[in-house]
């Protein structure tokens, strides 16, 4: 019996080393200790030993007993002890790791300007109007009283698409949908794309983006589009900025003005960039809305005034932003419009 007893031991200690797992531990338990385990079966049979042997033997197989399962208690706790271990590592965020970052685009710069400009209308009451780009000829040249042998009508000029229909040349014509379809006093604003037939330089693109401003109400006078203009052009520039107003000729407004400001680079001191005048020119063109448009969109020129006003964006954009190069809007290449 001594020997079975050493055997079981010796077996069974070396098994709990072995151990792996939660499963393997409870099944060599069962199997030793357990109700039909090997040591059970062996301590039951006790009563069949010679009498004076039992004490010493039931001694042994009680030392036996105590020290499977201390060894088992220690596997145990390891056992655990691993669980333990994994679980945190699984459930443990590594605060160092890179989050996975979405990264978000924005808008083009010069949707960036038309906006900030859209904005800044919006809030002295204008409404925002689309036109389309494909315009008819009457729209773009007619009835904004372009007279038929004016050289920007020329096909060496304008997109045409067929006798009646081109690539608007101009936002002006929007003007014109918006006096024939909308009631009065009318204030709206509607920038977009325009196309002419230009070569391509660092000034020049065959497409380009205006904004024009129309307001038509009575009394509407000079004074409102200058103090108009000077409102806008002080939000956009700074307060700093001076305005200059020169008399010009457009077909559509009559007395028309082009608007100067201080020279961007030299703020008005002279410099090369402004040959020493101090006046950035040609910000954007303007003047009273002449009463032949008035009249070929149906009002009344006797009661109803109006003032007008265009303006390039891609021009704004570039002085904004300080970029040489008109052809850089266009060529999307994201090294460059990341910067905006
Ligand atoms: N349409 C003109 C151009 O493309 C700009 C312009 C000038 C618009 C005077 C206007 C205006 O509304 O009144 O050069």
């Amino acid at each position: 019996m001594k020997e079975r007893l050493q055997k079981i031991k010796g077996d069974t200690l070396e098994k709990i080393e072995k151990i792996g797992d939660l499963a393997d531990f409870e099944e060599i338990r069962i199997k030793i200790l357990g109700k039909k385990g090997e040591l059970t079966k062996v301590l039951r049979g006790m009563g069949q030993i010679p009498a004076e042997e039992r004490p010493a033997m039931g001694k042994l197989a009680n030392e036996i007993r105590a020290e499977i399962e201390e060894k088992l208690e220690g596997k145990r706790k390891e056992l655990e002890e691993k669980i333990k271990k994994i679980q945190e590592k699984k459930e443990s965020i590594d605060v160092t790791a890179n989050p996975q970052t979405v990264e978000i685009g924005h808008r083009h710069p010069l949707h960036q300007t038309m906006e900030e400009l859209e904005d800044l209308f919006l809030s002295m009451g204008f409404d925002i109007i689309d036109g389309p780009e494909i315009e008819t000829v009457e729209n773009n040249f007619d009835l904004l009283n372009s007279p038929k042998d004016h050289p920007s009508r020329d096909r060496s000029d304008t997109f045409y698409i067929d006798d009646k229909t081109v690539l608007r040349t101009h936002t002006s014509p929007v003007q014109i949908r918006v006096m024939k379809s909308q009631e009065l006093p009318i204030r709206m604003v509607s920038a977009g794309r325009t196309f002419r037939f230009d070569e391509v330089d660092d000034t020049h693109s065959p497409m380009f983006h205006q904004l024009e401003g129309l307001v038509v109400d009575k009394n509407v006078t000079m004074a409102n589009l200058i103090d108009t203009l000077d409102m806008f052009i002080h939000a956009l520039f700074g307060k700093d900025m001076k305005t200059r107003y020169r008399p010009h000729y457009f077909p559509f407004t009559e007395p028309s003005i082009e608007v100067d400001v201080s020279c961007f680079d030299c703020k008005g001191r002279g410099c090369d960039a402004c040959h020493y005048t101090g006046w950035s020119m040609e910000l954007l063109g303007g003047g009273l809305v002449h009463p032949k448009v008035l009249e070929n969109c149906g009002i009344d020129s006797s009661i109803y005034s109006g003032f007008a006003f265009g303006l390039g964006v891609d021009r704004i954009t570039m002085v904004k932003h300080n970029i040489s190069d008109i052809r850089l809007l266009y060529e999307n290449d994201q090294r460059f419009l990341e910067q905006f």
